[in-house]
């Protein structure tokens, strides 16, 4: 078991990832505005994505990195160019609208309760998701979120990374999605959670977080 003290950057592909990228990047994106109001012209959120969602994937590459911002409530601030390239939406489009635009239905509702649960409490959050592209097209990601602190140590909005997440955390991750929204049809977001527990107690886990860890560290051991 992995312990919990580790850095994004350490659950990076192995290969070729570049171990200072997050740190980098991370201080360009401080240019990133934080405030959401009437100068972000436009504000999309989930109901102006598309309604018809296709088969057809992005392959997101080995060595890109998405990073966006968001304000507290997920209203993007910040984002870089590889996300407009995997999302299908220009920057212009993508600041100021909500964060839920490129949420996709093949993700259940208790994977964003968990994300919101980690990063309101200032702990950080990892997970595979599933987004949804422009064009109705989807990708996968391995990403992390984390809360900013202003100078009081209050949480003054959230940023987010993407890596490429190996076919192995995708193969494992796609059944227990589904059987996740499963569960919400029929109980709602509570028989979801108690499914994740069960889950979790079974496979010896003791939280989504050391499961999703142990996840991706495997999965990078199967890379070429
Ligand atoms: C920094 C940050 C990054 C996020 N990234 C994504 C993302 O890539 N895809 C996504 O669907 N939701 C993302 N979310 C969560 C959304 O804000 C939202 O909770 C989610 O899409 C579910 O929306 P809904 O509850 O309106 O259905 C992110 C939130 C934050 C704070």
């Amino acid at each position: 078991m992995q312990s919990l003290k580790r850095r994004y950057t350490d659950l990076a592909p192995r290969e070729n990832h570049d171990r200072t990228a997050v740190s980098r990047i991370k201080s360009d994106a401080e240019i990133g505005r934080r405030e959401t109001d009437n100068s972000l012209a436009k504000r999309f959120t989930k109901t102006d994505s598309p309604q018809l969602t296709t088969d057809e994937e992005m392959e997101f590459d080995r060595n890109d990195l998405i990073i966006s911002r968001t304000d507290i409530r997920g209203t993007i601030t910040y984002c870089n160019n590889i996300f407009t390239k995997m999302s299908g939406w220009t920057q212009e489009e993508l600041l100021g609208s909500n964060h839920n635009l490129i949420r996709h239905p093949d993700m259940p509702k208790v994977a964003y309760q968990l994300v919101w649960d980690n990063i309101k409490a200032n702990n950080e959050f990892y997970g595979y998701v599933k987004n949804l592209r422009k064009d109705g097209g989807y990708y996968w990601v391995f990403a992390y979120i984390t809360a900013d602190l202003n100078d009081e140590g209050e949480i003054a909005g959230y940023t987010s990374y993407r890596r490429y997440a190996p076919k192995l955390a995708i193969d494992t991750m796609k059944p227990i999605y589904k059987l996740l929204i499963e569960a919400e049809k029929e109980g709602g977001i509570e028989a979801s959670i108690k499914l994740l527990g069960g889950f979790l107690n079974k496979t010896g886990f003791s939280s989504y977080d050391q499961f999703i860890v142990d996840l991706q560290i495997k999965a990078n051991a199967t890379l070429q």
